[in-house]
This record gives C-alpha cells, structure tokens and sequence, in this order.
C-alpha cells in the first residue's frame, strides 16, 4: 500500500535499473518537480547525475539561493550554474507584449540549456569516454493523463512550454514522479529532506516575473518587485495563509504612475497589484477574502519600503473573466 517510504524505495529501484551506470542530466527549475524529481535520481545513481540551473533573473527573492546553496546541501548533488541574467535581460529589453515575452523566455531558456548541456556531455566524454544519455523531467501524472499518456523524447515541456532539443541532444527521459499527484510529490520531497520553501512552494509560472512586469522588463524594475514580493510573501506566510491561498502574484504596473505623498514630498510612483486566489486546480479561481489588517499591514510595508511603489491595490476579479496572472 501506499506510503512515501515505499514510492522512494519503488522509484529508487526503477530509477537504478533504466539508468544503470549511465550520466544523467537535469535541469532545476526553483519548483518542486524538478527539485524532488532530481532528489530522486541522485539517491538512486549519485553523482552520475548533473542538474543544471539556468539563473533567468526572473526568480523571486531567495529562490536562487534556494536551489544553489539549500538544495545542494540537502541532496549533495552536483550542480552547473549558469548565470544567465544579462542574457535574458537584453532579450526582453523593449519588449511589451506578453505572449513575446514568453516566447523569449523560453527560447533563451532551451539555448542556455542546450548549451550547459553540450557541455555537461563533453565533460563526461573527455573524463572517461562516457555519453550522457539520460534527462530527468518532473513530469507528473495529471501531465501524463492530459498529453494522452504516450512517453515523450526529451523537451523541456513543464518549465517553459518550449518545444524539443536538437538532434544531436537527444536523451532517454527518465521520469520518477510519472504516477504521482502534486500532494505525494510534495511528501516524497519533505521525506527526502529537501528544503520546506522549495517543497511547499505554490504554483509559480516558468516566465516568473517577467510577466509580472506589466511592461518592459528592467533590471531595476525586477528589484522593485522583488522587493514588494517578498514583502506580500512574508507577511501571508506569518499570518498562516499558505495553505488557504492558491498562489498570489503581486504585480508590478510599470508603465502607470500615480501621484502621491510623503513626507513633506509630492511622489510620483508605481501602482502594485495584489492578486491572492482560492483555487483547486488553477483552470477557474476566486479572489481571496484576506483579512483587511493584513492588507492595511501590506500596503504600510510597501509603501514605506520599497522605493519607487507608492500605491497598493488589491485584484478582486475572479477566473473568469480575469485569468490568475495579469500576462
Ligand atoms: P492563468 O493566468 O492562465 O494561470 O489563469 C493559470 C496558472 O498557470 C500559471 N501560468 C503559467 N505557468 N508558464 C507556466 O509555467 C506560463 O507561461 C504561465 N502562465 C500562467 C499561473 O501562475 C497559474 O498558476
């Protein structure tokens, strides 16, 4: 019967058994289907495998961190950085429209991976001859049951929605949580030992905060929502709300100001947007009824701390018509 002691040992077995004594390349996303789904493969083959984490610089606050310092402690696994910020950054540079973002995003995306993979590969061939055939993907059951439940080859199908590797790329995918739902992912990872912030985490898109810009996307604007995020964060997470809530983007308007004042100062800043959902599942959802404290308590946060913010506003739409995100 099913307990998480029993799926570790089951996957562990299989995992061992297709891969052998093969390389094994995976790539970290911050979320936890490719964290657990790595987490698995290293307890089966060690350090056969190889994660690669693009670092976009779409993230939220302390989620590189997260993956680069948290995760590997907890796992041992070896881990390729690549810091890949500038990159994206002079990809989006005057680029408004949501749907061209996410292209992007995801094209940028599969390139760096594509390139940490080749060399992932030809580290493996000058150390002892050996091919890196395998990649690890956090495909889960519902993902298996909506695609027809065929076995893909190998893309990079759940971070991004991208499309497939070139030909001289190809791997054998090795998927460890293929019949599991999001709750047992989650129990398989807090068994493993992996960090709380990344095994409880909530559902945050592959684009991150590129499409929580609503505008273009800057280097000093990220840090602005960064800031404002991590404040929105923080204070649901103290006021026991994680659970109840969905997820909740916070949003920057980039391109709206607003006048205001503090101090002794006429400001003329940026427009926030709160948008706490209720949801079971993501396709519909229903603003979340958050205490008014605690929005009072976000909004002073706000306010006062992050520079360029000075107004705070709170989405009270449901899905439909408005979607989650504002992008
Ligand atoms: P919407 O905004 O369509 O979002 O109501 C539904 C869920 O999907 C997430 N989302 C995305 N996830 N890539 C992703 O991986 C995307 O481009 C993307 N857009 C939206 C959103 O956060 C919500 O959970």
């Amino acid at each position: 019967d099913w307990t998480t002691g029993n799926v570790i040992e089951e996957q562990v077995a299989r995992i061992k058994a297709q891969i052998g004594d093969g390389k094994v390349i995976c790539a970290l996303s911050g979320g936890v289907d490719s964290a657990v789904a790595a987490a698995l493969v290293q307890r089966a083959v060690g350090d056969q495998l190889t994660c690669v984490f693009v670092d976009h610089g779409l993230l939220r606050q302390g989620e590189a961190e997260q993956v680069e310092q948290d995760f590997v402690a907890a796992t041992g696994v070896k881990l390729k950085v690549v810091d890949a910020q500038e990159r994206f950054l002079t990809a989006l540079a005057g680029v408004t429209d949501p749907e061209e973002k996410r292209k992007i995003i995801g094209r940028e995306f599969i390139r760096v991976f594509e390139d940490a993979a080749r060399a992932v590969v030809e580290e493996a061939q000058e150390s002892d001859g050996e091919d890196v055939k395998f990649l690890v993907q956090g495909t889960l059951y519902p993902d298996v049951v909506e695609s027809g439940g065929g076995t893909g080859t190998a893309n990079i199908k759940s971070h991004h929605n991208v499309g497939g590797l070139p030909d001289d790329l190809q791997f054998e995918l090795v998927e460890p949580l293929r019949t599991l739902f999001k709750d047992e992912v989650r129990a398989v990872g807090a068994q493993l030992g992996l960090p709380e912030e990344i095994v409880q985490r909530q559902p945050f898109p592959g684009p991150g905060l590129g499409i929580r810009i609503i505008g273009e996307v800057t280097k000093d604007r990220l840090d602005t929502l960064r800031q404002a995020d991590a404040i929105v964060r923080a204070e649901l997470t103290a006021a026991g709300l994680d659970r109840e809530i969905w997820q909740c983007p916070v949003v920057l308007l980039a391109d709206v100001r607003s006048v205001g004042v503090q101090g002794d100062g006429r400001t003329y800043g940026h427009p926030i947007v709160l948008r706490p959902v209720s949801s079971e599942d993501a396709m519909t959802a229903d603003w979340t009824r958050l205490p008014y404290e605690l929005l009072a308590k976000i909004s002073t946060r706000i306010t006062n701390e992050v520079a360029e913010v000075n107004r705070v506003t709170l989405d009270v739409t449901s899905k439909p018509p408005g979607t989650i995100e504002w992008e």
